[in-house]
């Protein structure tokens, strides 16, 4: 490994030839030449590029561009590289300021000027694109296989959990007894979408730039669908400005992985809640939670915290990408080098986000009688109330009314609803007979919700198997 190959290295080296040097006459500025350098960052494409130059040198001499010769040579430089990216031989250099001149530079270290013939008809504007395509639809596959393992885990809960009570909240404050089976189905439509969006997004990914040139396309007879074919792309752009200049999908991509994250900040959020003192709905694992410097007793949601807090950082490259574009003149700058790090970012945050929250969930301590206790406080049962003197004939304005005055009674003698004599609830409304207190049981508040998609028992066994039927496709 020669001195300008090794990883890091800041030191100037003025012997170096710049693969774009020929107008050149000066040094480039210590300073800049690291400032514009972004091989720290897309080496992590390096599959990707040499899997797209090797697709292009093919195209080549199957169009006559290059001689087979030149391009058996090339290939084979390739693969020899792509050996040694795999078993990590390769140090990368500054020097070379990117992925794509690096590769470059070390095909030319090993087969000699015949790796100058690899760049025609080529830009590494249409190449950072392709490559860039083809590293994210692997990302955002493997990020779907990831969404249906956390999935698969929230029915499994919900399925074990099957007729817990738990409050469900408006405002955070009890509304009305639900499930705790159906409030983490809810997540699970939630991480649903989450994956049906990354689906829907690949159909936008899976269309190649390459052969789009610097940007207006090359004179040289290639053929983009087949190197589009060689490398998995459905189609290829329509328009070669558009091609180079385009970084929807980065977007789109973090769009989706914002809206995935603030999914599972939600749950976290209310896991920290459901796990304080206050609540003492669940205990959260040893192995997902951590320890105190100073305060023995302490037992911390570091995990769920920092999934909430690795949100802000995903929305915030989101943000940043948005901005970076939103000035741009057609059709590459520079600016879009900036595109990359907040989108490796992302889904490395939200790949160990989704595991850790498949590997805790499982592992949770649901604590059934504080659950069912909350449930039946905060007067969770008033709609059931209402709802039974509306059944009775009473418009239910009226009935709401009725059931504030009975909330008014109840809570100035600071007891429940169903602690209540007939008697009282009499005084407010005849209407009401002795049956009343077989529904005012959190059960029954429960079950009487049969309506589709509802929190009876019956309505969440349909979800959960539902969605055990989607799962078993997926
Ligand atoms: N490293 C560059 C990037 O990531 C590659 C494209 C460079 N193109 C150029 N015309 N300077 O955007």
């Amino acid at each position: 490994m020669d001195n300008r190959q090794r990883d890091g290295d800041t030191t100037a080296s003025h012997e170096h030839k710049r693969m774009w040097g020929g107008r050149f006459s000066g040094e480039t500025d210590d300073l800049v030449r690291r400032f514009n350098a972004s091989i720290d960052v897309d080496s992590r494409m390096a599959l990707e590029d040499i899997e797209g130059s090797i697709a292009h040198a093919t195209m080549l001499a199957e169009r006559g561009i290059l001689a087979q010769d030149e391009a058996t040579s090339i290939v084979e430089g390739l693969r020899g590289i792509l050996r040694d990216v795999l078993t990590e031989k390769i140090a990368w250099s500054i020097d070379d300021e990117d992925i794509h001149m690096n590769v470059e530079r070390l095909l030319t270290d090993r087969i000699g000027p015949v790796a100058g013939k690899l760049h025609t008809a080529r830009s590494r504007n249409d190449q950072v694109a392709t490559d860039f395509r083809l590293w994210l639809r692997r990302a955002t596959e493997d990020l779907i296989a990831l969404l249906a393992d956390v999935r698969r885990t929230f029915v499994d809960f919900a399925d074990q959990h099957l007729g817990i009570i738990m409050p469900g909240y408006t405002h955070l404050r009890v509304a009305q007894p639900v499930l705790l089976s159906h409030h983490m189905m809810a997540y699970y439509e939630m991480f649903t979408r989450d994956g049906e969006r990354f689906e829907d997004s690949l159909k936008r990914l899976r269309v190649s730039p390459l052969g789009a040139g610097a940007l207006a396309g090359t004179g040289f007879p290639i053929n983009r669908r087949r190197t589009a074919e060689m490398l998995g792309f459905e189609r290829v752009t329509r328009n070669s400005l558009d091609a180079v200049s385009d970084r929807d999908f980065a977007l789109e991509f973090l769009s989706y992985a914002s809206i995935a994250m603030v999914h599972l900040s939600r749950l976290c959020e209310e896991l920290i809640l459901w796990s304080s003192e206050e609540f003492s709905f669940i205990t959260l694992p040893d192995s997902h939670t951590t320890g105190s410097s100073i305060m023995p007793q302490k037992k911390n949601p570091d995990v769920c915290e920092l999934v909430r807090g690795k949100t802000g950082r995903v929305c915030g490259n989101l943000m940043s990408l948005l901005m970076v574009m939103k000035g741009l003149p057609l059709a590459y700058n520079k600016d879009m080098q900036e595109d990359k790090e907040g989108v490796f970012d992302a889904v490395h945050t939200l790949q160990i986000s989704l595991e850790l929250i498949s590997t805790m969930l499982p592992t949770i301590d649901v604590h059934a009688e504080r659950m069912r206790d909350a449930a039946s406080r905060g007067f969770s049962n008033a709609t059931d109330l209402a709802d039974y003197l509306a059944k009775r004939g009473l418009p239910f304005r009226q009935a709401h009314e009725v059931v504030g005055k009975l909330v008014m009674l109840a809570d100035s003698e600071g007891v429940r609803l169903e602690n209540l004599t007939l008697s009282r609830m009499q005084e407010v409304s005849d209407l009401i007979g002795y049956d009343i207190y077989d529904v005012l049981a959190a059960e029954r508040v429960v079950s009487a919700r049969t309506s589709y998609g509802g929190t009876a028992q019956s309505q969440v066994k349909h979800q959960i198997r539902s969605a055990r039927k989607v799962l078993g496709r997926a």
